[in-house]
């Protein structure tokens, strides 16, 4: 046994307290004299499967039937055949699917398939062999590398534990989610991760989604991406060697490869095979004011009225679960915040929209005839059933006792739809907030005795390293069941079927454009929803945090994302929150939120806090044409808004220096390789005012003097602009002292109403003259804040969005 490096032994003994005795019972080794974290009981190479033939081969790859070799057992029930369908998909994409023919067993219903043939040429190849049990390579072509290498071993398909691990060609290891850390990149000293939807203060441990996809940068810097697509409690163990180990405890084995070659080009591939992120209204880029514990409209109004003295940007105002009646959906506390339906309409007056929190969770307690919804739902009997499968499964969440909708039964979107359009006649709120969705219990399983049942789902041979060492922690039990099947198999879906079925409800009640915030997602959830980060806490680390879970969600295909601003738990000190107002203005999604139990927190608290929220919020609303572009361009192509600098970095993963540069702006574009330009307008206190002012153009040229930018455009707020064609796209280039522009698209009949009123120019060298469409001008200056090495000039402007010269 000691001849397997200790940075690659595949853990035989997850659970803790391995014993010598168990260990070898199991038929692993045991070895104690190892480095810190290294796993004493583990799997002998020998154990796993063996090819019963050659490889078949089919239209798209090889079809490949396992025999188990009798040893070890870690759980019991082993599979004794499994089968391996290797898909060729794309050239870039390859699939590997281990499967029971035999008996069908729970599949995410997320259907990532290739032509039917496999591609001629393709980036990638696999070799199969059985020294000395079934193991497989895959190759990138070009590099020659191999990017996962299963001859580790540790192969197992029980049927209530499936194990996989891989050597991996580096130990630049990206994403799988969600939790909470300060780093990007992996840590590979034996970190394990475990993803199973949560509701839990922000923390390492498995939160509110989950994501099991990663990033690797080759040695090479060349990029892949792998899904493993399943929805069961799962974890993942990173190990030195570079290695990973991945084990589920029900499903498939499901494995999608992805293979850029750039880490953005990974990105929009994943993207493009789960669902591209959903475009979200211009207004939605705004900056958002929310908290929890507003006692009544006088409060919030008072909270708006600070906005408003000093003058701070201000798109969207929530409302959380105080605007309900006894915290039930689709009701208005008719005390508290009786006169909301009126004031909401002022709020949009002045530019400021309405987004309301629902929760799934529906009060069962009224009787008939008191509380619509409820009758609505138990009449098409559309809750969540227990064990049995007859009886809506009862919980407790903010309204006391409550079914859970089935989201993933046809008739819960017709009943959920009518309920989203019926309650936007007493309020008109512009988007939906959908909250507590892993779905979030009150009590742990029910409030049965016992809670759940003792058998092999709600108490498993195996539980991954989940919190609270439980899978119906503040959750349904396990036996729980939809139409899609046992909360066993479907649990983490439950934000994910919520978000799917709150877009077209949603749209339907507005009949334009919306946001749907999930609490809980999935892979593919972006194409309808987005996500903030969670309950995290008022201190610095959170705001550290912040960025690498921006980061993280933009892997995982949902770009519109941050943290709630301030933090949600606890006081922040004036300081904090002041920086955080600051960072969290170059947020995608730039939201102050607040717990009940704290103080406000809103940025007109403190002058100070106030002063620099507007100033930093008058930058991002400038740049905020450059970020709806990028939006178009995540949900038209795939792939990232806000990204890690090594992502920019061709060749080199070293740390990119910012220039020493005060300008914002600078600081955010330039990089010497490659020059930009972005569409920037004069900015507002909410976006109904920006988007008629001017634009402008801040062209950061690169070395050689060169520059390209573009620019999308419509209305802000009609759904799939892209499919009607009503929208604009400019494609600017700046090259030989000579700035053009080209209209791509040109279908938003009001777009031939804006002017660009100012041009910065940043890296031009010594100007003497500038001529604009044949003209020549004279009044153009050079910028106050500009400093020798990189002069920015301002140009005047001329009416129309497509100027050349
Ligand atoms: C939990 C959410 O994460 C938080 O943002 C919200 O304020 C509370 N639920 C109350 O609705």
């Amino acid at each position: 046994p000691a001849d397997i490096p200790e940075s690659e032994r595949v853990d035989c003994h997850p659970e803790s307290d391995a014993s010598v005795q168990e260990c070898l019972d199991r038929g692993c080794y045991w070895c104690e004299n190892t480095a810190e974290n290294v796993p004493w009981c583990f799997m002998p190479r020998q154990a796993g499967y063996r090819m019963a033939g050659s490889p078949v081969e089919t239209p798209q790859g090889y079809q490949i039937v396992l025999d188990r070799i009798n040893t070890p057992s870690v759980f019991g029930q082993d599979i004794g055949q499994i089968t391996l369908d290797v898909e060729f998909q794309t050239e870039q994409r390859l699939r590997l699917k281990f499967y029971d023919a035999s008996t069908s067993r729970f599949e995410v219903p997320i259907t990532i398939s290739g032509t039917g043939t496999a591609p001629v040429v393709k980036d990638y190849d696999v070799t199969f062999s059985n020294d000395p049990v079934f193991n497989f390579q895959i190759k990138r072509i070009s590099t020659d590398t191999v990017i996962f290498d299963s001859s580790i071993g540790g192969l197992q398909f029980a049927d209530q534990y499936i194990q996989i691990a891989g050597r991996l060609d580096s130990d630049k290891v990206y994403g799988f989610g969600e939790h909470e850390k300060s780093y990007f990149k992996h840590d590979m000293n034996w970190k394990r991760w475990a993803m199973w939807t949560r509701d839990q203060a922000t923390t390492d441990s498995n939160l509110y989604g989950s994501h099991p996809f990663y990033l690797n940068v080759e040695q090479s810097s060349n990029a892949h991406g792998v899904l493993f697509l399943n929805a069961n409690a799962q974890e993942v163990t990173l190990q030195p060697a570079p290695a990973l180990t991945y084990r589920t405890i029900g499903g498939i084995l499901d494995m999608y490869f992805f293979l850029g070659p750039t880490p953005e080009e990974v990105i929009q591939q994943y993207t493009m095979s789960v669902g591209t992120p959903v475009m979200p209204p211009y207004w939605a880029l705004g900056f958002q004011l929310c908290r929890w514990g507003y006692t009544d409209l006088d409060h919030l109004k008072a909270a708006v009225g600070r906005m408003r003295l000093y003058d701070i940007p201000h798109d969207v105002q929530y409302g959380d679960i105080d605007y309900m009646d006894g915290y039930k959906d689709f009701t208005i506390d008719p005390v508290n915040f009786a006169g909301l339906p009126e004031y909401v309409q002022q709020l949009k007056s002045e530019g400021t929209r309405f987004v309301i929190i629902l929760d799934p969770a529906i009060s069962n307690t009224p009787s008939p005839g008191e509380y619509p919804p409820l009758d609505r739902g138990n009449a098409e009997n559309v809750w969540v059933r227990d064990y049995t499968g007859s009886n809506p499964q009862e919980g407790q969440v903010w309204p006391g006792m409550v079914y859970f909708p089935d989201y993933t039964r046809s008739a819960t979107e017709q009943w959920w739809t009518n309920e989203c359009v019926l309650f936007k006649d007493e309020l008109d709120y512009e988007g939906l907030w959908i909250d507590m969705n892993e779905p979030a219990n009150f009590v742990d399983g029910s409030d049965e005795d016992p809670p759940c049942r003792d058998n092999r789902f709600n108490n498993p041979p195996y539980i991954p390293i989940v919190g609270d060492n439980l899978l119906w922690k503040k959750t349904l039990c396990m036996d729980t069941i939809q139409d899609l099947g046992m909360s066993y198999n479907t649990h983490s879906l439950y934000g994910w079927s919520m978000a799917k079925q709150t877009l077209p409800a949603v749209r339907s009640a507005l009949g334009r454009r919306s946001i749907v915030f999930s609490r809980s997602t999935f892979p593919g959830a972006g194409q309808w929803g987005q996500h903030w980060l969670g309950d995290n806490w008022s201190q610095w680390y959170n705001l550290k945090a912040s960025l690498i879970g921006v980061l993280d969600f933009n892997l995982f295909g949902m770009p519109y994302t941050g943290a709630d601003i301030c933090g949600f738990l606890g006081t922040p000190t004036e300081d904090l929150c002041r920086r955080w107002q600051q960072i969290g203005a170059f947020y995608p999604f730039s939201r102050n939120h607040n717990h009940e139990s704290y103080p406000d927190q809103d940025p007109g608290m403190w002058p100070t806090v106030a002063n620099d929220t507007r100033n930093t919020l008058l930058i991002r609303y400038r740049l905020l044409p450059y970020l709806y572009t990028l939006f178009h361009k995540a949900h038209t192509t795939g792939g990232t808004v806000v990204r890690s600098l090594m992502f920019e970095e061709k060749n080199r993963l070293s740390v990119v220096t910012i220039p020493p540069f005060s300008h914002p702006l600078i600081a955010l574009i330039y990089t010497s390789e490659e020059g930009y330009i972005i569409p920037v307008q004069q900015p507002a206190n909410s976006t109904l005012f920006s988007r008629s002012n001017p634009f402008g153009f801040v062209v950061s040229l690169d070395d050689n003097g060169n520059a390209s930018g573009d620019l999308f455009w419509d209305d802000g707020e009609a759904i799939d602009t892209q499919g009607t064609g009503t929208y604009f796209l400019g494609s600017y280039t700046a090259s030989g002292s000579t700035l053009t522009g080209t209209v791509s698209h040109d279908g938003y009949s009001e777009a031939s109403n804006l002017v660009i009123d100012d041009v910065e120019i940043h890296g031009a060298g010594t100007v003497t003259s500038i001529v604009i469409n044949g003209v020549t001008h004279s009044d153009w200056n050079q910028h106050p804040e500009s400093q020798e090495w990189r002069e920015t000039f301002i140009l005047p402007g001329e009416p129309i969005l497509a100027s050349s010269g």
